[in-house]
C-alpha cells in the first residue's frame, strides 16, 4: 500500500471514475459528508457485510441476527444517555466564522488561537456551546401533536430494546449475542477524509451478553477475534492494523473498557472499530426507564442478574475505505502506470470479467456472451466489449476483478479461452469444458 498523503485524492478519483462512491445529491451541489455508493461500491459494501454476517450469524450458534428500526423514540435516548451526553462542545471563531470542537483548540492550535485562521480568540469567548450529534425529527401529522423521534446514532440501542424479545423467542443461554447491520446517523461537526467520518453511515455491531464475571475474558476474546477477521476474512495486511486501548479519561459515558482496532489510513492511524466492555449500563438504564425487567435468570446457578455486554462495533464505510487504501497500488508496466486494486478475490465486486477479443467479430461476441450467461449462474461476472483489450484489462485491474476471460480467434478451433490473472498478469489457456471447475478451484483456495 502506498502511504503518502497523495493516495487519498487518487482513491477518491478512482471511486468516482469507476463507480464506487459518488457525492450525494451531486447534481445539486452535493450534501456535506453524505455519500452514495455506485455500482461497484454497492457490491463491495454488500460483500463486506455478507462476510461479517456469515462469520458471526450464520456460522455460530451463539449469535442471532436483528434488523431494528432506524427511527427510535425519545425515551430510548433519554435512557441510553445520548440525549444528555452525546454532545460535542463547540466554539465559534469570530474572525473566520468557522465552528470547531473544543478539543481542536486544545490539541491542534495554540490554546488561544483559531485552528483554522489562527486569529487570536479572546478567552472570554471560549464558552463552548453543547451540540447534540443526534438527528431529530417529529412523527405525527399535526405539528402540535407530533412526537419527537431520532435517527439512531448507533445500531446498538435497537439491540438493547429488543433484548427480552430475542431472549424470549430463542431461549438462548448466556453467553449469547445479537448482531445487527444497519444505518446510523450523526450530525458530525468535523467531517473530513472522504467516507471516514460521515453523517450517514453503516455499522456492523454485536452486543454479546455475558455473566459479569466473564466480561473481562470475553472482552479480550473479541478484541483478538475482530482483528483476526480483518486479516483472515477480508485480507487486510496485518501490518496496517494495531490495537489501541483507551485510557480512563477517553472512555465513552457507557464504557468500562474500550480498545480500538486502528488502521494505517493515508491520513494517519485512526479508529476502524471499537470493542467496548459496556458493563450492565445499557440494560440497567433501559430496565429502569421502561420499568421492564431486563435481568437474566440462570437456570444452572438459579441466580438472577443483569448481564454485562461486550460490544464489537465496526463501521462498514470505514472498512470499505481501509480495504481500498490497503489494496490500492500503482505499478510500472512497459513504461505505463498500471493501477490495481489488489482486493481479496472473495471481496472484489466482480469475480470474472468476460470479453470478446474483437467486438466486430459476431462469432466472438456471441461466444463471450454465452459464456457470460453460463458463468454468471455461479460467479458474479461482468461482460464488457466497449474498448480494446488493453483498456478492458486496465479497467478491471482498477476495480479489483481477479480474473479476465477472453474469447479470441483461436477459441473456435481449440475450444479454449484465455484467462488472465489480475496480480501476476499471467495468462492461462483453459478448455471451455473445464472453465467452471478452473474458477471453482481458484475461488476455493
Ligand atoms: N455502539 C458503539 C459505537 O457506535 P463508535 O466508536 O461511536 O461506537 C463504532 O462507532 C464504529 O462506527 C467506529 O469505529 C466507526 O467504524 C463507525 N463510525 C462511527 N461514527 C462514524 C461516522 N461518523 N462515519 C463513519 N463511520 C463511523
Amino acid at each position: 500500500m502506498l502511504m503518502d498523503k497523495d493516495i487519498l485524492p487518487k482513491i477518491v478519483s478512482l471511486c468516482k471514475r469507476r463507480g464506487f462512491v459518488f457525492p450525494s445529491c451531486e447534481i445539486y451541489g452535493g450534501l456535506s459528508a453524505v455519500w452514495d455508493y455506485g455500482p461497484m461500491g454497492a457490491v463491495l459494501k454488500k460483500n463486506i457485510k455478507d462476510v461479517w454476517w456469515k462469520t458471526y450469524v450464520e456460522q455460530r450458534d451463539d449469535i442471532a441476527g436483528l434488523d431494528a428500526s432506524i427511527i427510535m423514540s425519545e425515551p430510548v435516548f433519554k435512557a441510553s444517555g445520548h440525549l444528555d451526553s452525546f454532545t460535542d462542545a463547540l466554539i465559534d471563531c469570530k474572525s473566520c466564522k468557522k465552528r470547531f470542537k473544543i478539543e481542536h483548540l486544545e490539541k491542534k492550535a495554540k490554546a488561544d488561537h483559531c485552528p483554522e485562521c489562527h486569529a487570536p480568540i479572546n478567552p472570554k469567548d471560549i464558552q463552548p456551546r453543547k451540540f447534540n450529534l443526534m438527528i431529530k425529527t417529529h412523527l405525527g401529522v399535526l405539528e402540535e401533536e407530533a412526537k419527537p423521534a431520532y435517527l439512531r446514532p448507533e445500531t446498538a440501542q435497537g439491540i438493547f430494546t429488543n433484548f427480552s424479545n430475542v431472549l424470549n423467542t430463542l431461549h438462548k443461554k448466556l453467553p449469547f449475542g445479537i448482531a445487527q447491520i444497519g444505518k446510523a446517523f450523526r450530525n458530525e461537526v468535523t467531517t473530513k477524509s472522504f467516507i471516514f467520518r460521515t453523517r450517514e453511515f453503516e455499522q456492523m455491531e454485536i452486543e454479546y451478553f455475558v455473566p459479569p464475571d466473564k466480561a473481562e475474558e470475553n472482552y479480550r476474546y473479541w478484541v483478538d477475534e475482530r482483528r483476526r477477521w480483518y486479516v483472515e476474512n477480508l485480507g487486510i495486511n496485518e501490518k496496517n492494523m494495531k490495537i489501541r486501548e483507551h485510557s480512563r479519561d477517553e472512555l465513552a459515558h457507557y464504557a468500562k473498557a474500550c480498545s480500538d482496532i486502528e488502521f494505517n489510513f493515508p491520513f494517519g492511524w485512526q479508529e476502524l472499530e471499537g470493542i467496548a466492555n459496556r458493563g450492565d449500563f445499557d440494560l440497567s438504564c433501559h430496565g429502569k426507564t421502561s420499568k421492564q425487567d431486563l435481568t437474566y435468570f440462570d437456570e444452572k446457578t438459579k441466580s438472577r442478574f443483569m448481564p454485562f455486554v461486550i460490544e464489537p462495533s465496526a463501521g462498514v464505510d470505514r472498512t470499505f475505505l481501509a480495504l481500498l487504501c490497503d489494496a490500492y497500488r500503482e505499478e510500472e508496466v512497459k513504461g505505463k502506470t498500471r493501477v490495481v486494486l489488489g482486493l481479496n478475490k472473495n471481496i472484489a465486486p466482480y469475480k470474472i470479467a468476460i470479453f470478446p477479443l474483437l467486438k466486430n467479430r459476431p462469432e466472438l461476441v456471441e461466444k463471450a456472451k454465452s459464456l457470460f450467461n453460463d458463468l454468471k449462474k455461479d460467479f458474479v461476472c461482468i461482460y464488457d466489449d466497449t474498448g480494446a483489450i488493453g483498456k478492458l484489462y486496465r479497467r478491471q485491474d482498477e476495480i479489483g476483478t481477479p480474473f479476465c476471460l477472453t474469447v479470441d480467434v483461436e477459441t473456435r478451433e481449440d475450444k479454449k479461452v484465455t484467462v488472465r490473472e489480475r496480480d501476476t498478469m499471467q495468462q492461462d489457456r483453459v478448455p471451455i469444458e473445464e472453465i467452471k471447475k478452473y474458477f471453482r478451484d481458484k475461488f476455493s483456495n
